[in-house]
């Protein structure tokens, strides 16, 4: 297969004295060189444990990552191809090392992984700036001396300046005001036009999601419950939960119309997962036979794949 990224039956259990967190539960997509993939879900699905297995940050329980054709765990370990993969992080503005200037951050990488000196990287870290908008009088700033808009270019730069294949961000825009975050979102796509980068997106926004992702993946308790191409998913969302998580908040699009109705109960612990479907307990549609089996993902037309027995056929809902 050539796709740029492969994650294959991933799962992540987080073991703490004797409570076990089952944050991921057997994900498997891939995306393709310049494709986007947006993940989505409420808070505690398992997304950012995702983003890190992917990233190599973290290591898996079980399952694959490649990258490129590379095992993750030979991309974490491996200076030459680590810079295949890189992350960005929600609050950039945090995770920049307040003590460093601008210079020395977005440099960083090559430092590291290349060897090379500061002096050396100069030409390579103005440009990395310059194609997120920011000019070399940034050079000398500090971490504090930024907006939070540029404090995430900074960040954007540094993750680009390896020329990674893949780039995994993490909520990059969630700390920006409606205007900046357009302009970041916009910034990104531009820069994969241009390199052909893949990226996987994890956001709360799904009017950035909408702008940005070619294909979601809709997670629940640490599984993928539905995934398509993403202006199906929005004009037609199947999986009782994607319906419930869209309906929640007005339509993006002014073609579809639905009344707003937030999503009932809360969803399980991921240390208790309930037998049979996990959604069951809140799905407006459950029945017995939902609480004996666990819906596998399954294909639905060309393009999409669902997990719900009751909609795991083809046709109109
Ligand atoms: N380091 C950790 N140790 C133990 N449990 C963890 C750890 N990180 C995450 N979890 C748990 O794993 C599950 C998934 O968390 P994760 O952070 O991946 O969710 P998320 O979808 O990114 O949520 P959010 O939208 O709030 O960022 C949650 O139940 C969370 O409490
Ligand atoms: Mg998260």
């Amino acid at each position: 297969m050539n796709n740029l990224l492969n994650v294959r039956d991933l799962r992540h259990t987080y073991v703490k004295g004797r409570i076990q967190t089952h944050a991921v539960r057997g994900v498997s997509f891939e995306v393709a060189r310049g494709e986007t993939i947006a993940l989505v879900g409420e808070s505690g699905c398992g997304k950012s444990s995702t983003a890190r297995l992917i990233a190599g940050l973290e290591t898996a329980t079980s399952g694959s990552v490649s990258v490129a054709g590379h095992d993750i765990a030979d991309i974490a370990t491996d200076k030459r191809l680590r810079r295949l993969v890189q992350m960005v992080f929600q609050h950039s503005d945090q995770a920049l090392d307040r003590s460093w200037n601008v210079e020395r951050i977005v440099a960083e990488p090559l430092l590291r992984m290349d060897g090379l000196r500061l002096s050396a990287a100069r030409t390579r870290t103005v440009a990395a700036l310059n194609s997120v908008g920011l000019g070399d009088d940034f050079l000398s700033r500090r971490p504090r001396e930024l907006s939070g808009g540029q404090s995430q270019r900074v960040a954007i730069a540094r993750a680009l300046i390896s020329q990674p294949e893949l780039v995994v961000l993490d909520e990059p825009t969630a700390s920006l005001d409606q205007s900046v975050r357009t302009r970041v979102l916009d910034l990104l796509k531009r820069i994969q036009e241009e390199r052909n980068v893949g990226y996987v997106f994890i956001s709360h926004d799904l009017a950035s999601v909408r702008r940005i992702a070619d294909r979601v993946a809709v997670m629940y308790l640490g599984r993928i419950v539905e995934i398509g191409r993403t202006a199906e998913i929005f004009a037609n969302p199947r999986h009782p939960y994607t319906q419930g998580l869209l309906r929640s908040e007005p339509p993006i699009d002014p073609a579809v119309k639905w009344e707003i109705t937030p999503m009932k109960g809360e969803t399980p612990s991921a240390s208790a997962i309930p037998d049979g479907c996990a959604f069951r307990g809140r799905c407006p549609i459950a029945d017995e036979a939902c609480a004996t089996v666990d819906p596998l993902l399954l294909p639905v037309g060309s393009t999409r794949q669902l997990a719900c027995i009751h909609r795991s056929v083809d046709g109109p809902i």
